[in-house]
């Protein structure tokens, strides 16, 4: 019997004008790696930005291992465990790649265990310690995805949940990335995987959910998925 860890459930959102999201419910269990796909302006990165508490829900509820987060404030998330890779990486990029690391474990819960932490980065990206001491702006799109990675890494996440990662990287950059995520998973780290990259997302995930146009088109067994012809239908939004 597997523990539920993020369960949103009916879930309206949107901007200015009609709702982007409508009635949207995903769960995530302990120890799962769901990918969550979609063409562009599915509504993917809408999702997890009002898991993160980026965006205010105008109808619905997400808790997180058994808290009602809804309405809590980006910081009060990611206290709670919920770390967010964003789209487009987002590293300081006149900053070293160390202080960038360093910036994810700020936080008080995260602050002793920083050595460690840090060490664990440069295990999964010894590339990271080499450049250690490079601005991040001078880093390769595919390094500063690692960066990213590891500055989410750096807050020790209970769920990881990362927006679109292999996005304009090198195929040799997105198998790097895709291992990392793999062995990260494989240690028990959960994670929300929102991707474009339909055959290695479900490869790699142990459920997959296919958003389109803002509503949940198909969900289920990654491996059934990849099988069913509607996946790829819902994902091309035909
Ligand atoms: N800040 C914003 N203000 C207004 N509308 C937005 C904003 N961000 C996204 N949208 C709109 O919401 C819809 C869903 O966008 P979203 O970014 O969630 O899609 P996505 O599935 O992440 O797409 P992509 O794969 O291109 O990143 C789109 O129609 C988009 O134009
Ligand atoms: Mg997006």
């Amino acid at each position: 019997m597997s523990t539920e860890m993020l369960e949103v459930s009916g879930l309206t959102a949107g901007y200015a004008g009609p709702a982007v999201l409508q009635d949207v419910s995903l769960d995530v269990n302990a120890g799962e790696l769901v990918g969550l796909l979609g063409a562009n302006n599915a509504g993917k990165s809408t999702l997890i930005n009002c898991v993160s508490g980026l965006i205010a829900p105008r109808a619905g509820r997400i808790r997180f291992l058994g808290e009602d987060i809804t309405r809590l404030k980006p910081d009060q998330i990611v206290a709670r465990g919920i770390v967010q890779v964003p789209e487009g990486r987002q590293v300081f990029p006149r900053m070293s790649v160390l202080d960038n690391l360093l910036l994810g474990g700020t936080l008080p819960a995260a602050r002793a265990d920083r050595v460690r932490r840090l060490e664990q980065v440069y295990a999964l990206f010894p590339r990271m310690q080499e450049r250690s001491a490079q601005y991040a702006g001078t880093l390769s799109g595919g390094e500063q995805q690692m960066l990213a990675i590891g500055r989410a890494m750096m807050a020790g996440p209970k769920l990881l949940m990362l927006d679109e990662p292999s996005l304009g990287l090198s195929p040799l950059f997105v198998q790097s990335i895709f291992r990392a995520l793999r062995g990260l998973n494989a240690e028990g780290l959960t994670m929300l995987l929102v991707e474009q990259n339909l055959t290695l997302t479900l490869s790699c995930a142990t459920r997959g959910v296919v958003l389109e146009r803002g509503q949940v088109a198909i969900a289920g067994d990654a491996a059934a998925l990849a099988a069913d012809p509607r996946t790829r239908q819902a994902y091309l939004g035909l």
